[in-house]
This record gives structure tokens, C-alpha cells and sequence, in this order.
């Protein structure tokens, strides 16, 4: 399987940087009205706002690469023919932004033969974006300075300080309840932020110690995948699988070997 040069790849990055940060900025100018409708659920919801910035970022991306894929939460879906596919979410942490709430991300991710190869995620409410290439590492950019970022050491359970999510079905939110009550006794503590790409980029960079999440979505963390490989966090299923909707986790290898391990006794990627 071929790979793309490190060049190709750095321009790459500079349009999904530039795509996302365009994305972020329209994000902070809402309209007073949100004109929201629902999804999946009552409270799975989508803004006009998602699908602006969606629209937004399908043309700058795809502008003067139209042979490229693309795959985004609200209904973009498009093969290509490059092996180029960008997966995006135009708002991750939809709930957060309709009540006002920060730490909502826009999230670009880019995979070329279905490997993900470049990822960006902005948090405009934080001032700081995330971002990752295959084979050149992961940054944080704050205030115009990029540092390159590492997960914690921290490699007791009874110590990982946790970040999770829960899903828009009651059946699913239920069962979800039902693993963390066991697990909630057993780890730091756990924090409940918003938004899955933020949530892994805070393994990326050691903000928390650990995630783990039932439900995700393509496009909740193709972005993030990147960064945390990149910083060496360990991103996966269960049994070697790659992230995917029945488990989701990430942390350091060891702390991840534990978790892992726990959240499978517990049957945690049970189909609910
Ligand atoms: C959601 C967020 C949330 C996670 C949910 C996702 P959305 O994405 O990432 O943190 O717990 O599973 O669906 O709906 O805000 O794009
Ligand atoms: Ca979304």
C-alpha cells in the first residue's frame, strides 16, 4: 500500500487546518435562532448551525480536489476516486453548543485507502486546536505556538482520571449506566465534557488519562485517531479491532491493556 509524502501530506493538513478554523470561526457567530430539529432521537439534535458549517467545510475542502471522498454527520457522502476520503463533523458536541456550553469541536479527518493520515480538531470555546499527521506527529496550538503533546504515564486504573460519553437512546444510555456504575468505583473519576473528538484529543495530550465510549461514529473520531496515534496513545476496540461503534478506547498501551481488559469482563461492547 503506497503512502503519501510527508509533503503532500503537509499540505493536506494546511487545508483541513484552514477548513476548521474557517468552520470555527462561523460557529462563534450564532444566530438567535438555532432552528434545531432532532435525529435519532428527541434529543439527538442538529442546528441549522451543523449544517452551515458542514456546507462550509465540503467546499473548501473538496475545492479544486473534487476527486476526493467525503463522509460528514449531516448526510455528506460522497466517494472519490484519489483513495482520499475526509471524514468530518462539522460540530462535535451539538448539545453543548445549543445550550451555550463550551468545548463543542469541529472535527476533520482524512484518510487515504481507508487508513486515517491527517486529523484536526478545533475547539474555538478552549482557543486551542488539536492537530495530527501520519508520521510527523501531533500538536496543540495555542495563541499561535504549536507544542507537539504526549498522553499521561498514569498506568493504574484506580488512578485514570476518565473521560466518557453516552449515547442518544434510552436503551443504549441505560446500559451505559450500568458499566460505569461498575467501573466509577474503580477509576479516578470520570469527566463527561461533550464532545468524543475533544475527549480523545485530552488522552493525546494527558488533560485525562483514559476514554472510553459506546456509539461512536466514523466521523466522531477519524480526526482524533490521528492525533492520538500520533502522540502514542493507544486507540482501539476490543480483541485488536480498530475504534468502531459497539467500544471505543484510548489511553496510554499500558493503562489502555487494563482498561481493555475490564470493560470486556464487563461485556461493555454488548449490542444495545
Ligand atoms: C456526540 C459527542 C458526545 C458523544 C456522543 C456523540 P454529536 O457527537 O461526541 O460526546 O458522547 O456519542 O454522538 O452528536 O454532538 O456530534
Ligand atoms: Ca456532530
Amino acid at each position: 500500500m503506497s503512502t503519501p509524502s510527508a509533503e503532500v501530506l503537509g499540505e493536506l493538513l494546511d487545508r483541513a487546518r484552514q477548513a476548521a478554523s474557517e468552520a470555527a470561526e462561523l460557529l462563534m457567530h450564532p444566530p438567535a435562532d438555532l432552528r434545531v430539529e432532532s435525529k435519532s432521537t428527541p434529543t439527538d439534535a442538529v442546528t441549522i448551525m451543523d449544517k452551515r458549517s458542514e456546507a462550509l467545510l465540503v467546499s473548501l475542502l473538496l475545492d479544486g480536489r473534487e476527486s476526493d471522498g467525503i463522509l460528514g454527520e449531516e448526510g455528506s457522502d460522497r466517494p472519490g476516486t484519489s483513495g482520499f476520503r475526509w471524514v468530518i463533523d462539522p460540530i462535535d458536541g451539538t448539545v453543548n453548543y445549543l445550550y451555550g456550553l463550551p468545548g463543542w469541536s469541529v472535527s476533520v479527518g482524512l484518510e487515504y485507502e481507508g487508513r486515517p493520515v491527517v486529523g484536526v480538531v478545533a475547539v474555538p470555546t478552549y482557543g486551542v486546536t488539536y492537530f495530527g499527521t501520519s508520521g510527523l506527529g501531533s500538536f496543540r496550538e495555542r495563541g499561535g505556538q504549536a507544542e507537539q503533546i504526549s498522553p499521561s504515564e498514569v498506568s493504574e486504573l484506580a488512578m485514570a482520571l476518565t473521560a466518557t460519553g453516552f449515547g442518544y437512546a434510552s436503551e443504549r444510555r441505560a446500559f451505559q449506566a450500568e458499566v460505569l456504575q461498575t467501573m466509577l468505583p474503580e477509576i479516578r473519576d470520570i469527566r463527561r465534557a461533550g464532545s468524543a473528538a475533544v475527549d480523545i484529543c485530552w488522552v493525546a495530550d494527558g488533560s485525562v488519562d483514559a476514554f472510553y465510549e459506546k456509539g461512536l461514529n466514523p466521523w466522531d473520531f477519524a480526526a482524533a485517531a490521528v492525533i492520538a496515534a500520533e502522540a502514542g496513545v493507544t486507540l482501539a476496540g476490543l480483541d485488536g479491532r480498530e475504534p468502531n461503534p459497539d467500544l471505543t478506547i484510548a489511553a496510554n498501551p499500558t493503562l489502555f491493556a487494563k482498561f481493555h481488559d475490564r470493560l470486556k469482563s464487563l461485556g461493555a461492547d454488548r449490542a444495545v
